[in-house]
C-alpha cells in the first residue's frame, strides 16, 4: 500500500557531528525518516546512539551539519534561531524524562506557562481546565509539583505539551523516572493523545516493552537509524 499523505516529519540524509576534544563524534549518520500525521514512532538504542540528537533535530533544538529536515513541507534545517523558537512554540510539544515542571508554579500555571511565553493574549483558562481534566488532574490544579507523584507530574507535562495543539509531540525517555506500572499508564495516555488529537508522536526509550507501542519502530545506534 502506498502512503499518499505528505510527511509531517521528513529527514533527508541528515548527519550531525560533535567535536569531542580532537576527535569527531558522529551523532547522526545519514538519517532518512518519514513520519505522517498520527504516526506513533518509538526509537530504541544504546546510550550515546543518537536518540536525543535525533529528537532535538526534529524539534529545532539542534541543527544538522548536512542533509535536510522538513516539518510539514517546510525546510527547518536552514531556519534562523528566531524562526525555530517560533516553530517550537506553535507546533511542537516536548515531554522530558525529568518532567521539567516549574516548582514555584501551580499545576494550572505550569500548563499555562507556554501560552504566557508565546504572548497569547486570550484567556485560555477553559482550555487548561479541559486538558487537566483530560489527564485526570483537574482536582490538583492548585497543587504544586512537589505535592504530586512522578506519574502525576508526567501527566501535567503531557497537558503542558498539548496546550498549543502541536502537530508533533517529542518525548525523551518519558517513563525513565517512573515505575513500570506508571510508565505504562503514561504510554497509554500518549497513545490516546495521538489518536484523539491526531498528533505525530516520537518516543525515545530504553525499555523494550515500551518500544512495542506505536505503529512505527526504529532503532538508532552509532547514529544510524534502522526500521525494526
Ligand atoms: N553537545 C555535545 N557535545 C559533544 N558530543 C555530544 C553532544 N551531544 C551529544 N554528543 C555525543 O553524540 C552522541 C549521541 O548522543 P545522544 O545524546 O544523542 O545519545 P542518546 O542516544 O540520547 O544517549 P542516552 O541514551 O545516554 O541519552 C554521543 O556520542 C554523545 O557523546
Ligand atoms: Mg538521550
Amino acid at each position: 500500500m502506498t502512503n499518499t499523505q505528505s510527511p509531517v516529519i521528513k529527514f533527508d540524509n541528515v548527519s550531525k557531528y560533535y567535536a569531542a576534544g580532537t576527535a569527531r563524534v558522529t551523532a547522526l549518520a545519514g538519517v532518512h525518516l518519514e513520519l505522517t500525521e498520527g504516526d506513533f514512532a518509538t526509537i530504541m538504542g544504546p546510550s550515546g546512539g543518537g536518540k536525543t540528537t535525533l529528537l532535538n533535530c526534529i524539534g529545532g533544538l539542534d541543527t544538522p551539519d548536512t542533509g535536510d529536515i522538513f516539518l510539514n513541507d517546510r525546510l527547518i534545517s536552514k531556519m534562523s534561531d528566531r524562526e525555530l523558537t517560533e516553530l517550537r512554540r506553535k507546533e511542537i510539544g516536548f515531554v522530558f524524562q525529568f518532567f521539567n515542571l516549574m516548582p514555584t508554579l501551580t499545576i494550572f500555571e505550569n500548563v499555562e506557562l507556554p501560552l504566557l511565553l508565546s504572548h497569547s493574549t486570550k484567556s485560555q483558562g477553559n482550555r487548561i481546565d479541559t486538558l487537566l481534566d483530560y489527564v485526570g488532574l483537574i482536582d490538583r490544579a492548585h497543587s504544586f509539583p512537589a505535592e504530586l507523584s512522578g506519574g502525576e507530574m508526567q501527566r501535567v507535562a503531557i497537558a503542558r505539551a498539548l496546550v498549543h495543539q502541536p502537530a508533533i509531540i517529542l518525548a525523551d525517555e518519558p517513563t525513565g523516572n517512573l515505575d513500570s506500572e506508571n510508565g505504562l499508564k503514561i504510554l497509554e495516555l500518549m497513545k490516546q493523545v495521538c489518536v484523539e488529537f491526531q498528533t505525530t508522536l516520537v518516543v525515545v526509550t530504553h525499555n523494550p516493552q515500551i518500544a512495542t507501542y506505536g505503529n512505527r519502530h526504529f532503532e538508532i545506534r552509532d547514529g544510524k537509524l534502522t526500521t525494526q
